[in-house]
């Protein structure tokens, strides 16, 4: 009974006190400890606002909001998470008001048949190449993002249908 309550309440806590993972409060961008410890000490904190991380932690969290908003299609979870709350979009569809763009885009996306051919992280900027299947033609999307650290707080698309007398002879895609 002795030895129960000692690891209950003794050796337990001391483990979580001196595991990396939970007192670390690394600067992100400072250190190279072994990735998962990287990782899990960054992540401790919200994405917004921004805090400074090195480019590849930056990349996996531009990765992740593309899943969540592209992949999962949840809207809300990938702008509340991801994205600032003061985001300066450029689409001229929307307005600066991010629960505005977020109503507009889930009335969108959950609906649209979309597939990232690829995308990209680099020197803050994000870009995603997106292929909006749609009848007859589908449709080339191109979304290109900036990130403050782990935030992102601006937004341009380009969306491009194929006109029905178009001159050049291959796929969009
Ligand atoms: C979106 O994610 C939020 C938070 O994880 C969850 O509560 C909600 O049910 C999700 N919505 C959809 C449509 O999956
Ligand atoms: C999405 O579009 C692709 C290509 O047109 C098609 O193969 C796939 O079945 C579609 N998926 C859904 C869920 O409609």
């Amino acid at each position: 009974m002795h030895l129960v309550r000692f690891v209950l309440f003794i050796v337990l806590p001391l483990a979580f006190a001196v595991s990396p993972q939970y007192s670390v409060h690394l600067p992100c961008s400072t250190t190279d400890p072994t990735e998962e410890n990287y990782v899990e000490a960054c992540l401790q904190k919200k994405y917004c606002p921004g805090h400074e991380v090195d480019e590849r932690l930056q990349g996996k969290i531009f990765a992740d909001f593309l899943e969540t908003l592209y992949g999962e299609k949840n809207v809300s979870k990938a702008f509340e998470t991801y994205v600032d709350l003061n985001v300066i979009e450029h689409d001229p569809d929307d307005t600066q008001d991010r629960d505005a763009i977020v109503a507009r885009l889930s009335q969108i996306i959950p609906f649209a048949n979309m597939t990232i051919l690829s995308s990209n992280f680099n020197n803050n900027i994000g870009l995603a190449h997106v292929k909006v299947n749609e009848d007859p033609e589908p449709a080339a999307l191109a979304d290109i993002y900036r990130m403050e650290g782990t935030c992102i707080v601006e937004h341009w698309d380009v969306i491009q249908f194929r006109p029905a007398n178009s001159i050049n002879p291959i796929a969009m895609f």
